[in-house]
């Protein structure tokens, strides 16, 4: 089952992963963590900028991002590449060197799955891979079916994501169609899976992702498959839960040395 942890904030809940990363970056300065984008994931860098200043060292962290757009320029600030850099990279003090993402230049696109999953795979994999919840249960940018087998390739968006995600763009038009994402089965190799949502239009997702059925159609509930998975959601995110009085319970009489 996977843990959930209900906090009163988004706030809280960056606090309480940053925590957790910086403790695994202390033990081990070559942790390797996997990055989302969206908005989601922010509370959680932004606490990790303050463990920085609070004097913890990333510069020996390496970074994966699960996803990138394909035909956006890497410049371009939207790409997935900018978003990385300007979110993670720079206020975590990552080594740029270390950190990657898929590559969704067109020309080279075809080859991008691949030569991601080869690095991955050579670099040892995710320690800890942060998620986000698309309001439909896609994760990364597995859209709903996607094989829950699936490496990293090129996927054709819904146009409820791009609509999702064109708050990010001048227009709608401008939102790439077809993006490069890590597959749900490499999302299942990392060692720790740590899900975020906030906010009653991920409550429907986190319910069915936590709850429903395993399925390619709602693409979150891969978490089901993996063995150490933390969903981290605010009260809003939580309110379809069926079991939250159980997973309070749980939560409050947990073993401080279990950590997350
Ligand atoms: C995009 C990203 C996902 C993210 C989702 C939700 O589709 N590829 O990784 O989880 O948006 O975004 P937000 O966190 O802004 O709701």
């Amino acid at each position: 089952m996977a843990e959930v942890v209900i906090v009163d904030s988004a706030d809280a809940a960056g606090d309480l992963v940053a925590a957790h990363i910086a403790a695994k970056v202390a033990e081990r300065a070559d942790y390797t963590l996997g990055v989302a984008t969206g908005s989601t994931p922010l509370p959680v860098y932004q606490a990790l900028a303050r463990q920085r200043e609070a004097g913890v060292d990333f510069s020996r962290l390496t970074a994966f991002a699960l996803d990138e757009y394909v035909g956006l320029d890497e410049a371009h600030p939207e790409s997935y590449h900018s978003v990385i850099d300007r979110e993670v990279t720079v206020p975590l003090g990552l080594d740029p060197a270390r950190v990657h993402v898929p590559d969704g230049t067109e020309a080279t696109v075809a080859t991008a799955g691949d030569r991601y999953e080869a690095a991955l795979e050579a670099h040892g994999g995710v320690d800890l891979q942060l998620l986000g919840i698309g309001s439909d249960g896609h994760v990364g940018f597995n859209e709903q079916g996607s094989s829950l087998a699936s490496l990293t390739r090129i996927k054709t968006l819904t146009q409820r994501t791009r609509e999702d995600n064109a708050r990010f763009f001048d227009s709608l038009d401008q939102v790439p169609t077809h993006c490069v994402t890590q597959g749900i089965g490499t999302i299942l190799r990392a060692g720790h899976l740590v899900l975020l949502a906030f906010g009653e239009g991920k409550a429907d997702a986190v319910a069915k992702a936590v709850e429903g059925p395993v399925s390619a159609s709602m693409p979150a509930s891969c978490i089901q498959l993996h063995r150490h998975v933390t969903v981290v959601v605010d009260e809003a995110a939580a309110s379809r839960l069926e079991r939250s009085d159980y997973y309070r319970w749980v939560y409050d009489n947990k073993p401080a040395w279990q950590g997350l």
